[in-house]
């Protein structure tokens, strides 16, 4: 980095993914990006965060971040619906913005506040693919005509496999031909993430999410590499299904979603007749598993993101190892684990925190971008009209 002073940082909310950056930020080399306050919706609460995670100051609201001169980057850790207000606002204050995935969702933002929950679920997947997709080209736009960077984070971009399976890929002049990609777990922490009006969908936005963002990166740099131009996702077909309906609740997967799915998978055709297939589920217990796996013309590449085997350990008894984290949505420390060493590293999330850092400040372009994330919209929101309607989906029919 060429800079001699760390880049301002503002975080906007206190949950569990404001817990991830707040690590990664802190953890950056000198001369990185520095937090110098975050905002959350409730004051005493945003206080306790800032004492736990070492941030000099808990401000009331977004506002007192965007009025600070010495912040040049906020970072968006808010739910869904507040994604696009908050990117346009910080944007327009002339702030640098990370938003976090997926960059838009369908809340039922066009239907007001009264609207009921089954209202909000029950809306048409065509006019729930409109919205988002306008949400996000308008958070697109909106960085654009400000002049500051937009950057989607989309952890898995960052992750050092992917990275390496990029660079690897590269130096092969393979063609990919077969992407297969899933992140599963034993379901959300979220009582939110159970309700439509809050997540915008199930598993297939929540998880099958970060697959599909880092099968549109790989192959649009394949395409980049080898012609010029990005290769893109032009159609999909998609299944989604409660698939928990009826399983008691208990130490298992998590139960009780209200009208989103537990389950989701797609298959994406690409501009060069390629396919990737993409899946999401709550229905995995033993801690989260994050894959993708890369065929090509040349090679045969596995990312494993989480778990990973660089540590392998066993309990003889629940609790053996005092309580100490094992890895994420793993339930206890007893039997077989993969404790792995440095999750904030493996997952991508303390890379992307250096990229949006050094994005912000000028140096150059994010790896992952609101393009990136615009696209990403598309393959879900088309995937949604997919499930409902039983048959493949252009993205181009779903995008106004
Ligand atoms: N790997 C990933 O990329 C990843 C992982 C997890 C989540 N996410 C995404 O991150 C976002 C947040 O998820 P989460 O799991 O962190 O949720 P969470 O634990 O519920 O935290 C959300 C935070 O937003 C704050 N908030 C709500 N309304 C606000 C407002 N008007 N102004 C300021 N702050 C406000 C909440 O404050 P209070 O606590 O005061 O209510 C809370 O601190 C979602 O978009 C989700 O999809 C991404």
């Amino acid at each position: 980095m060429t800079r001699t002073t760390p880049l301002g940082v503002g975080l906007v909310g206190s949950g569990f993914l404001a817990r991830t950056r707040a690590r990664c930020y802190r953890a950056l080399p000198g001369g990185g990006g520095r937090l110098l306050a975050v905002a959350s919706r409730d004051g005493a609460k945003a206080a306790t965060f800032a004492r736990e995670e070492g941030i000099p100051e808990a401000v009331k609201d977004l506002d007192a971040l965007l009025a600070r001169d010495d912040i040049q980057l906020v970072d968006l850790c808010v739910p869904n619906h507040l994604h696009r207000p908050f990117t346009e606002r910080a944007a327009a204050a002339g702030k640098a913005v990370a938003c976090t995935k997926p960059l838009t969702a369908y809340v039922g933002q066009d239907l007001g506040p009264e609207a009921s929950d089954a209202e909000v679920s029950g809306v048409d997947r065509r006019r729930m693919a409109a919205v988002a997709i306008e949400d996000a080209r308008a958070m697109v736009e909106a960085c654009e005509r400000a002049g500051v960077p937009l950057l989607y984070g989309e952890n898995w971009v960052h992750a050092p496999a992917v990275r390496r399976a990029a660079a690897l890929l590269e130096a092969s002049g393979g063609r990919i031909l077969d992407l297969r990609g899933w992140e599963s777990h034993s379901g959300s922490h979220s009582p939110y993430s159970k309700l439509w009006r809050y997540t915008g969908g199930g598993s297939l936005i929540r998880l099958a999410a970060h697959p599909i963002g880092a099968m549109l990166h790989l192959k649009a740099l394949e395409g980049v590499a080898r012609e010029g131009a990005p290769i893109t996702a032009v159609s999909v077909v998609a299944d989604t299904a409660e698939v928990t309906a009826g399983v008691a609740p208990g130490p298992g997967v998590a139960t009780g979603w209200v009208d989103v799915e537990s389950w989701g998978s797609v298959s994406i055709a690409f501009s060069d007749g390629t396919r990737g297939l993409a899946m999401g589920s709550d229905t995995m217990v033993g801690g989260m598993q994050s894959r993708l796996v890369v065929l090509s013309d040349q090679s045969h590449l596995e990312c494993n993101l989480s778990p990973n085997d660089a540590l392998r350990g066993y309990g003889a008894a629940p609790g053996v190892f005092g309580g100490e984290y094992v890895m994420e949505k793993a339930a206890h420390d007893a039997g077989w684990h993969s404790f792995i060493p440095d999750e904030d590293a493996s997952s991508g999330h303390l890379d992307m925190c250096a990229d949006f850092v050094a994005a912000a400040a000028g140096e150059r372009e994010g790896r992952s971008t609101g393009a990136l994330g615009y696209e990403v919209t598309r393959v879900v929101m088309a995937a949604y009209v997919s499930a409902a309607e039983g048959r493949r989906v252009t993205l181009d029919e779903v995008t106004p």
